[in-house]
């Protein structure tokens, strides 16, 4: 009764998507297909793929000239839309783009899109509306809507540490990072320990006379394939089995596979293999033996162009990267209203709600093991729906983020890194109960 109410209350409702990347087309696609056709979608850029738009002066996209997905094309789709067969099991990311703009094509999204238009200010008036501030070529304009989906993504905003000292030479953080090519002459530091820092350290090794990677904690590193099958998909085969087996199994296989890692002189991780996001990369660990790149613990502080060690040692560099991870960043919303850029575990049930605002939602701000954009699909089909009115928004949500937030999919390390950390599938069948 109450939901049929909702239905006539809001027969054209007006939405507002921030953000045409991989999570905003998956917003837009669910929405029209529910029916809803007053849909703005803001997007800064001039095209769809957001992160995935390879391009030195793309200001928001922290890809690089030799990135591959460490999410696998058989798990990396949106709900009945999959890659093309010919497809490589980890694309490059032209082709994870070009996978973008046929979906966009195919559900005919990009007329929903305002290109070269950014969103500087949304402010909620009333709890019922949005009001959004926009620019374009043509000025600064205002206009309200009754929702506004937030797809702005979450790598995009550089997390880049201090240390005491100074240090001499270039400072970048993997968001500049574009191409190996320009180290050919540098002696490179790069710092850090997730899937930034190892494709950086192994990409720049290949041109740079002396490459170091420091890292302040021990990491499981997978690589790529395990037994011939993709990493993820793997994983994928272990579900049946309880979470303490899964993760001693693949300690166990990781350690069959590579030795201990101290063989690569690096510090033994203090957690289960699921406990940490995953850095996938097949390539890091055969360059430290090689001698291409040299492990380094974490750092204490620069001197010139020193850098100095936890171990005591110091070494000279040219370049230091920080491939030092991203914060959380709602630019255009007050941070008295929403600021989760220093928080451990981020306040919102099933990484999209929030309980004070019934009238907003966040797509794909959430860190799966495994791909973003399935799950941004399923988070924009349950919106969509609770927007039209055929699915009730839950009751009691502070209490369900409550409980979201104390007790999650595993004892993931209580950083800022890991805020949004999901297990894909557990994260997946939360998403498909909602919908039921
Ligand atoms: C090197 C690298 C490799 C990665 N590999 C994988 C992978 O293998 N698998 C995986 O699932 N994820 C991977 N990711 C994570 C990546 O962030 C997601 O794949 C994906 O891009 C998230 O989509 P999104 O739409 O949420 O955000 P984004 O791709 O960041 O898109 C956000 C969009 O919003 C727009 N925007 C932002 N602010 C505004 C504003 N104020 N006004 C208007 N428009 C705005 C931006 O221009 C952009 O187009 C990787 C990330 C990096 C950096
Ligand atoms: N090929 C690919 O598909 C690919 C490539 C790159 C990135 N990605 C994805 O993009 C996202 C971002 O990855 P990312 O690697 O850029 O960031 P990340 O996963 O957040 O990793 C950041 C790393 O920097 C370290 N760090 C943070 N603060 C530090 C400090 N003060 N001093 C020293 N080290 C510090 C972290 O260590 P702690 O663990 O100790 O905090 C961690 O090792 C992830 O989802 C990742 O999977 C994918």
């Amino acid at each position: 009764m109450q939901i049929e109410q909702k239905v006539k209350e809001n027969q054209h409702p007006r939405v507002c998507v921030v953000g045409a990347g991989p999570s905003g087309l998956a917003a837009i696609k669910n929405l029209q297909e529910q029916g809803i056709s007053n849909i703005t979608v803001f997007e800064k850029n001039n095209q769809i793929g957001g992160n995935w738009v390879y391009d030195e002066r793309n200001d928001h996209s922290s890809i690089y000239e030799t990135t591959h997905i460490i999410s696998s094309k058989t798990l990396s789709h949106y709900v009945g839309f999959p890659m093309p067969q010919h497809y490589f099991d980890y694309p490059s990311h032209k082709l994870v783009l070009e996978y973008f703009q046929s979906y966009a094509e195919h559900f005919g999204l990009s007329k929903y899109i305002r290109f070269n238009t950014a969103v500087l200010k949304a402010k909620q008036i009333d709890s019922k509306q949005w009001h959004v501030v926009y620019e374009d070529d043509q000025g600064i304009h205002e206009e309200c809507y009754d929702y506004l989906l937030v797809a702005n993504g979450h790598h995009w905003d550089p997390h880049l540490p201090e240390y005491p000292g100074q240090f001499d030479g270039e400072i970048l953080h993997s968001h500049q990072y574009k191409k190996a090519s320009v180290f050919q002459n540098k002696r490179v530091l790069v710092v850090g320990g997730g899937n930034s820092a190892c494709d950086i350290a192994v990409e720049v090794a290949r041109v740079s006379p002396q490459t170091c990677i420091s890292m302040r904690r021990g990491y499981h590193i997978f690589p790529k394939f395990i037994f011939g099958k993709a990493a993820d998909e793997a994983v994928a085969k272990t579900l049946w089995m309880p979470d303490w087996l899964r993760q001693k199994m693949f300690s166990l296989v990781i350690r069959i596979l590579q030795g201990r890692y101290r063989k690569y002189h690096l510090m033994t991780p203090e957690c289960g293999p699921l406990e940490i996001h995953p850095t996938i990369n097949s390539e890091l660990l055969y360059f430290i033996r090689h001698g291409k790149v040299r492990p380094r613990p974490g750092i204490t502080h620069f001197e010139g162009n020193k850098v100095h060690f936890t171990s005591g040692e110091s070494y000279e560099f040219d370049t230091v990267i920080f491939a030092t991870g991203y914060k959380i960043s709602f630019p255009f919303i007050d941070k008295e209203l929403i600021d989760f850029s220093d928080l451990t575990k981020v306040p919102l049930y099933r990484k999209m709600m929030h309980a004070d605002f019934e009238n907003l939602y966040f797509i794909g701000l959430c860190q799966p093991q495994g791909c973003i954009w399935p799950l941004a699909d399923y988070q924009s089909k349950i919106v969509a729906r609770i927007i039209m009115g055929t699915l009730k928004r839950p009751e009691q949500l502070q209490q369900k983020i409550e409980q979201e937030m104390n007790k999650p999919h595993y004892r993931f390390k209580a950083h800022a890194r890991h805020a949004l950390e999901v297990d894909y599938h557990k994260f997946r069948r939360e998403l498909l109960d909602m919908l039921k």
